[in-house]
């Protein structure tokens, strides 16, 4: 039984070698990671409403050729394959284990830094010494490494622009300086079977987590800033200090697609009435050649020239936020500070588009 399982998965690899093979294969012996996988934002890069809408708009504005520029990082195998109709199973699937598994090297040489590839029946990957039915398999330092995320996670557009920074701002870091990688917060050593045990028992009793949690991660968010809330008084004003630091992301806080921001909104109630609201915002905000402030990912990508301003976090950096407030002393107030992750303005329902990960609250009196 376990042979014949074996062989005829290496039956059917086999004549898809040319062609990049759809991740359902390799999750029938590699089941764990497979379903890991699938619950990342790499997964859905290609089949996501809003990125489609978006690609849409970037057709329409910018030509049909934008669909290269775009899919080389949202479908990248459908890119390398030539599949830009998009008629392939692993073209949908976004950035999928047949692009990155068969990564051979990353350049940082150029404007842009460069995967090589060859899709084949060798997987490269950080395992040392393994033997499998289905296919070769080669180790590449090159996995265990920052680098390989570099490609789409670092680009400049055609006028030379950094849209995408968060490879160099990670290289630039602490973090990258003493090579604490992105997989280490990304892709967290879990136990686990690299194969499944019916099919095959494995070496290694863990594997690297695939679902790579990021601002879609309540948690990821939630450990990624610290902040802290006091008060003070100035007469009849009251002042309220917001600590804030980027505790533990290894680049700036947001980071990456110039539409994310981070929003903190304050609110202060006192039972006298008074009412008051304030925001400070964390964004990276991004104008074309003519200084008009660029609103969509498609702009950005294509458009984007300057940057009008840059309030985001530096990896380990602490601000302090001083508002102040009409209420005198002696009227019991709430002070509420909420901290909300901003994803894209192309979605369409407001859970889309924001999510509260951070609220703090104090009476004061
Ligand atoms: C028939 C089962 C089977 C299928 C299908 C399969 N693999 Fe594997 N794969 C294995 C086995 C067995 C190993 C070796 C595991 C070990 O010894 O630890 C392995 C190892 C690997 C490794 C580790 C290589 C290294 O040196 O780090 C990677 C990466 C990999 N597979 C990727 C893939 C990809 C991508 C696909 C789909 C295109 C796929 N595999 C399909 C069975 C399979
Ligand atoms: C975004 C790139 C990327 C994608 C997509 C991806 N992998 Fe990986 N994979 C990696 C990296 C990087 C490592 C090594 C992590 C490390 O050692 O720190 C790895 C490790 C592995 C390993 C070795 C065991 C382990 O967990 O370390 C296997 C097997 C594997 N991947 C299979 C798959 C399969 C199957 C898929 C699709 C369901 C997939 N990968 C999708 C980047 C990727
Ligand atoms: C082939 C291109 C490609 C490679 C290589 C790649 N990514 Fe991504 N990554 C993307 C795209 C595209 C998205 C956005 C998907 C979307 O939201 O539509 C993304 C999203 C993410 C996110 C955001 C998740 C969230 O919550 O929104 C994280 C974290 C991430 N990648 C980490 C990594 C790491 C770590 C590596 C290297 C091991 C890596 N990526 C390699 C293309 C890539
Ligand atoms: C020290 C830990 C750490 C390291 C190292 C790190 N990250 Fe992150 N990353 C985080 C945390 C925490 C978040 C969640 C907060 C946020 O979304 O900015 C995050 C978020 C992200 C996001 C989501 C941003 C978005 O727009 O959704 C991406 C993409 C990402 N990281 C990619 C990378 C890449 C690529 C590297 C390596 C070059 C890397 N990260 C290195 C901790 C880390
Ligand atoms: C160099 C790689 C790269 C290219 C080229 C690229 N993207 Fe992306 N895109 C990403 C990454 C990575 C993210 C999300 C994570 C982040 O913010 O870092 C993203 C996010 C997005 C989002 C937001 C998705 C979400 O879930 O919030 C949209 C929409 C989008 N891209 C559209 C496009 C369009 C349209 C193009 C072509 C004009 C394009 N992208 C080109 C890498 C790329």
């Amino acid at each position: 039984m376990r042979f014949s399982l074996l062989l005829l998965a290496a039956v059917c690899l086999a004549p898809a070698m040319q062609n990049p093979s759809s991740a359902e294969l390799c999750g029938r012996c590699h089941r764990a990671i497979h379903e890991a996988w699938r619950e990342s934002s790499h997964s859905k890069a290609m089949e996501s409403r809003l990125f489609q809408d978006s690609l849409q708009m970037a057709e329409k504005d910018f030509g049909a050729d934008t669909r290269k520029i775009c899919l080389s990082c949202h479908a990248p195998l459908a890119l390398e394959s030539g599949d830009l109709q998009l008629v392939r199973k692993a073209s949908w699937e976004g950035v999928s284990c047949d692009y990155c598994h068969s990564v051979r090297d990353v350049s940082l040489e150029g404007r842009n830094p460069r995967a090589s590839l060859a899709i084949g029946s060798n997987k490269t990957g950080p395992l040392k010494d393994v033997t499998s039915a289905a296919h070769t398999s080669s180790y590449s330092a090159v996995h265990t490494s920052s680098l390989v995320c570099a490609p789409c996670h670092e680009y400049r557009n055609a006028l030379g622009f950094p849209v995408l920074t968060t490879y160099s701002e990670w290289s630039q870091s602490s973090f990258g300086k003493n090579d604490t990688t992105c997989q280490t917060c990304h892709m967290a050593e879990v136990k686990g079977d690299v194969v499944d045990p019916h099919i095959q028992r494995a070496k290694t009793a863990t594997i690297n987590l695939h679902n790579m949690p990021g601002s879609n991660s309540l948690q990821q968010l939630s450990g990624a800033i610290r902040a802290q809330l006091t008060t003070s008084r100035r007469e009849d004003t009251l002042l309220v200090h917001i600590t804030v630091s980027n505790e533990s992301a290894g680049h700036h806080l947001p980071t990456g697609s110039p539409m994310r921001r981070i929003e903190l909104e304050l609110r202060a109630d006192s039972y006298k009435g008074h009412r008051f609201q304030a925001q400070k915002v964390y964004q990276r905000r991004v104008a074309d050649q003519a200084g008009r402030p660029l609103v969509r990912e498609h702009f950005a990508f294509m458009k984007g020239a300057s940057v009008i301003s840059d309030t985001r976090l530096a990896p380990g950096e602490q601000r302090q936020e001083t508002f102040s407030f009409d209420i005198p002393p002696g009227v019991p107030t709430k002070v509420e500070a909420t901290f909300r992750y901003y994803y894209s303005p192309m979605a369409r329902s407001e859970t889309q588009r924001r999510v509260t990960f951070l609220s703090l609250s104090r009476l004061v009196r």
